[in-house]
């Protein structure tokens, strides 16, 4: 480029934009919304990533999106709304965004219709019309073509023609429907032109199940072009509690009818008044509003049997297009009002999609930046760190001054969905690279405490549940508060929140998804996690899992009581004692199991103390489910699992040399014995990759001094899993955890959870400099030595195996780093990188603070 244009360019850009860097680049360009959109069906989202696709901004309440239903009901998985082939039911409000069993959410609904709409009638076939707004098979659509998504911009065709675009705000979205020209022009209302809001519409669990979400009826009421109301939902794989959301719609062109209708509600809900077994009804309609006065017409609710109650909205046939904005909120109608003028201030798509875009930019992928031209840039590779960002973005949902349950000024946050999925590697990314935001989860987690008793494990609908295996809350403090996280969090609540967690055993709230104890909040176990030191297999559902999650809960107060002492109100042999408390793996580890030539397992034990070993395989556990030995993984996997203390877990292993051998084992194609249906679709090693308990399993050769191992390992499973592609995630995303972990493995970083430790791998990127901090620059270069001269070249030429560290300009021995040298003020880590895995480093292994022997 010649020297006057690059003047010329920057001269325009400091004229445009005087305030913001003149190099800011547009990463978002690189997102893949539909990475993650199904699973190894092609067509199927079964297996797949279960991700919402649609408008979102970050951490955003709102995440608007088409809803689907999915006719191969045996291979159904509607949990993000989005299918690639499933019927659309509606475009809707608010969604989850990675999750497993029954869906959540999918409500405050559109849908729009051409055709007739059945009323009823007199004669005795029943009404007439194409479309009963009771029964969605009369109304659902496929769809036309391929859907465009980008980030905050979602479009798809309708095959009746109808084309919705979409986007969203914090709050609210914006829906413009383009309707297709009028097929005849004699003016049949035939051609009509409606759009169907149905507060009974939410996403169903499509087989069925007692955890499916279920209406329990709202209000609506109308004026010409604007309508808002109310309605409540429960249920969900949460077992959440009836949770109430408010809403505020409005058109941009008034229509010529607006009516409310009802109908009887025949979805079976359990213990309430509806008409299960009777036929689906058609809707009787109330007045136009156009013809009446009367705000009694204009007005419908669900009253005692939780009728179903919406509104259709009807233009002319030779209407193009109608857009909408629609405010949610948990508070009022008129806050939802409130939003939907304030965050979507105009009837232009664009502004919004512009809005969202920067947001995205300035708040999420500005904190990593990595060249996107030149040698270095590899299109793909940018493609997967940036929608990975993005996805682990979508969720927990920001709902600050939006708490409906008590107002204390504290930040509040919904849709921890689940911390069982994120606090192995999700939140201390946050830490680093959204402090602010990650401060008031943290808040907002003790808050809930404060109010309700126990801070959540999951939570979704403003309602704790469920909880998988520990109180992994703990973890999550711990880990902010071992690096230094102070801010505006109470600590002293915060300990007081653990220690609730820790020895308060929480009420039996009955779940049909394990009625044996809690699985709500707090720890089920816990009468055997104190009395004995391990959960037993005759005392408790999922003893081994648990038995591990707790032992490092109890880790997480045992380091913070340390670190913090009185400051946090700890007493004085606190620390003794939970880390005590969290050997507890070890009181349930029987040496003498065996197992592929490996000796030393995690093994079943009766509460009086002898082992239930007979017969027993740790390669198997089960259905791997609620009421199994362990939850989501063997026992063989989570026999790796104790990050706290790996001296003593090598030691049990047998051994340095015996620890490399197993750990080399679990990589080694075909040795899985446990079917792991969808989940573990063309997975034959033990380990799993798509799932969280293994997440730093590849990492685990840095305790042996073996770095290259780890790289190898890690990226193997990185490349092999991970694709810029519809089937592009290794099973459900879990709110972004997947991608989380993408995201450390191209920084070439680990973080040991609990602890101030960062394992070395080796960077994607020749250079990425990531804010932290708020304001402080992180910045992690390699080259690459082409093993003569060791002259610097493009890392994509080379290979990866690590050569050599520096830190902060200092010769590296170690293959780790604490949080302070470089996490807090900033600094920079080099690497060089080569063709030959060499064992680079000559330091110290990295810590085991929890170190305990029993
Ligand atoms: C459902 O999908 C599965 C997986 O693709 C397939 O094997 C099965 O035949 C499908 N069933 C129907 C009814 O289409
Ligand atoms: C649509 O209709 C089917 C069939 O009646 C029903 O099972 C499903 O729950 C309905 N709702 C949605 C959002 O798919
Ligand atoms: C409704 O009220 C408005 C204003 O009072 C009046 O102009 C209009 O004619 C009324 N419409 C009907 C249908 O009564
Ligand atoms: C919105 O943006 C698109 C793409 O940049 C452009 O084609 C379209 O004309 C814009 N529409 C309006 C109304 O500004
Ligand atoms: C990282 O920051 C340094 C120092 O400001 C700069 O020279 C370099 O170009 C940046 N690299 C990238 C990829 O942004
Ligand atoms: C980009 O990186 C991917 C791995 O993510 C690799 O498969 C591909 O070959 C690379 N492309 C180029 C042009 O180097
Ligand atoms: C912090 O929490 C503790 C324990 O819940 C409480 O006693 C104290 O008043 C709180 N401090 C502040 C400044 O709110
Ligand atoms: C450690 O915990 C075990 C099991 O709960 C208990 O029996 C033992 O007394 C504890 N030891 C210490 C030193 O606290
Ligand atoms: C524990 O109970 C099992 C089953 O009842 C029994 O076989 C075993 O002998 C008991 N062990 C002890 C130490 O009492
Ligand atoms: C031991 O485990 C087996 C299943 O492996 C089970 O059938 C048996 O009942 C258990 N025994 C006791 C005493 O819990
Ligand atoms: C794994 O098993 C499959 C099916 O039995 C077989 O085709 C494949 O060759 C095996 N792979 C290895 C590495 O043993
Ligand atoms: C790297 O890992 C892969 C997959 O586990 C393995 O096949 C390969 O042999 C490893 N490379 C080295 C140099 O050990």
């Amino acid at each position: 480029m010649a020297l006057k244009s690059v003047l010329i360019s920057t001269l325009f850009h400091l004229t445009v934009f005087p305030s913001s860097s003149a190099e800011a680049i547009d990463y978002s360009q690189y997102v893949n919304p539909l990475m993650g959109g199904s699973g190894p069906f092609a067509g199927l989202a079964f297996g797949g990533g279960d991700i919402f696709v649609g408008g979102a901004v970050p951490f955003g309440v709102v995440k608007v999106g088409i809803d689907t239903y999915e006719p191969n009901v045996s291979f159904s998985t509607i949990n993000g709304g989005w299918t690639p082939k499933g019927l659309v039911t509606g475009v809707s409000m608010m969604h989850e965004s990675g999750t497993g069993g029954s869906p959540k959410y999918g409500v405050v609904s559109q849908m729009p219709l051409i055709g007739s709409l059945v009323e009823p009638s007199s004669s005795s076939e029943g009404g007439r019309g194409d479309v009963n707004i009771l029964d969605n098979r009369t109304y659902w659509q496929q769809r036309v073509g391929d859907d465009t998504a980008r980030v905050g911009y979602f479009k798809t065709q309708l095959d009746s023609g109808v084309i919705v675009e979409l986007s969203a705000a914090r709050h609210a979205g914006i829906m413009r429907y383009s309707f297709p020209a009028s097929a005849g022009a004699d003016g049949k209302d035939d051609d009509g032109r409606h759009i169907l809001v149905d507060l009974s519409h939410y996403l169903p669990s499509e087989g069925g199940g007692q955890d499916s979400q279920a209406y329990l009826g709202g209000e609506i009421s109308l004026d010409s072009a604007t309508y808002q109301g109310h309605a409540t939902y429960v249920g969900g794989w949460n077992d959440g509690a009836p949770f109430t959301i408010y809403f505020c719609g409005e058109f941009d062109t008034v229509p010529t009818e607006a009516k409310t209708f009802r109908g009887r509600n025949t979805d079976p809900i359990a213990r309430h008044h509806v008409f299960s077994n009777g036929p689906v009804g058609q809707a009787v309609f109330g007045a136009n509003v156009f013809s009446s006065n009367d705000t009694a017409t204009t007005t419908a609710s669900s009253g005692p049997m939780n009728d179903r109650v919406g509104a259709v909205f009807s233009w002319r046939a030779e209407t193009e297009t109608v857009t909408s904005r629609v405010g949610i909120s948990f508070i009022s109608a008129n806050k939802a009002c409130k939003f939907k003028e304030e965050e979507i201030p105009t009837w232009n798509l664009n502004d919004t999609i512009n809005a969202a875009v920067a947001e995205w930019n300035r708040d999420v992928f500005d904190k990593i930046r990595v060249a996107t031209e030149g040698e270095s840039a590899n299109k793909t590779n940018l493609v997967l760190l940036y929608s990975s960002l993005y996805f682990m973005h979508l969720m927990p949902s920001d709902r600050t001054g939006e708490n409906p349950l008590w107002n204390s000024g504290e930040p509040s946050w919904d849709d921890f969905y689940t911390l069982w999925d994120t606090f192995r590697c999700t939140v201390s990314l946050y830490h680093l690279i959204q402090p602010e935001a990650y401060e008031g989860q943290i808040r907002s987690l003790i808050d809930i405490w404060q109010h309700e008793g126990y801070m959540p494990d999951g939570r979704s609908g403003n309602f704790n549940g469920l909880v998988q295996g520990g109180s992994n809350s703990d973890n999550v403090l711990a880990d902010a508060y071992v690096k230094g996280l102070r801010g505006a969090v109470n600590w002293t609540a915060g300990y007081q929140a653990m220690q609730k967690n820790a020895e308060v055993t929480p009420y039996n709230t009955f779940s049909r998804t394990d009625p044996t104890a809690s699985v709500k909040e707090g720890r089920g176990a816990l009468d055997d996690w104190i009395r004995l030191g391990y959960v037993s297999v005759d005392g408790n559902t999922r003893c081994l899992s648990r038995t591990v999650e707790y032992s490092l809960n109890d880790y997480a107060l045992s380091a913070v009581a340390a670190a913090g002492g009185a400051g946090v109100g700890a007493a004085p042999g606190d620390a003794e004692k939970y880390l005590n408390r969290s050997a507890g793996w070890q009181r349930t580890w029987n040496h003498d199991v065996a197992s592929r030539g490996f000796q030393g397992f995690l093994t079943p034990r009766l509460a009086n103390g002898s082992w239930n070993a007979t017969g027993y395989n740790p390669a198997l556990c089960g259905g791997c489910e609620w009421s199994s030995i362990t939850y989501e993984a063997t026992p063989w996997e989570y026999s790796f699992t104790v990050p706290h203390d790996m001296q003593s877990l090598i030691h049990y292993m047998g051994g340095e040399v015996e620890f490399e051998r197993r750990l080399d084992h679990i990589f080694q194609p075909n040795t899985s014995e446990q079917d792991l249906s969808a989940n573990g679709a063309a997975i034959t090693t033990i380990m799993n990759i798509g799932n969280e308990p293994d997440f730093a399993t590849p990492y685990l050769y840095n305790y042996l001094n073996k770095q290259w191992k780890s790289v190898n390992q890690s990226r193997q499973l990185a490349n092999q899993y991970f694709h810029d592609a519809l089937y592009g995630v290794p099973g459900n995303s879990d709110a972004g955890a997947l991608n989380s972990w993408l995201v450390w493995q191209m920084l070439g970083l680990y973080p040991v959870v609990t602890q101030p430790l960062y394992l070395l791998a080796s960077p994607w990127f020749a250079d990425i400099n990531v804010t932290i901090n708020r304001d402080r620059t992180l910045r992690i270069v390699t080259t690459t030595s082409n093993g003569s001269d060791g002259s610097a070249v493009a890392l994509s030429h080379s290979g990866f195996y690590v050569q050599s560290v520096k830190v902060n300009g200092d010769t590296w021995q170690q293959n780790w780093l604490l949080h302070d040298s470089v996490m807090v003020e900033g600094g920079i880590i080099e690497f060089e990188v080569g063709d030959e895995p060499v064992q680079w480093e000559k330091g110290e292994v990295p810590q085991s603070p929890g170190h305990y022997v029993i």
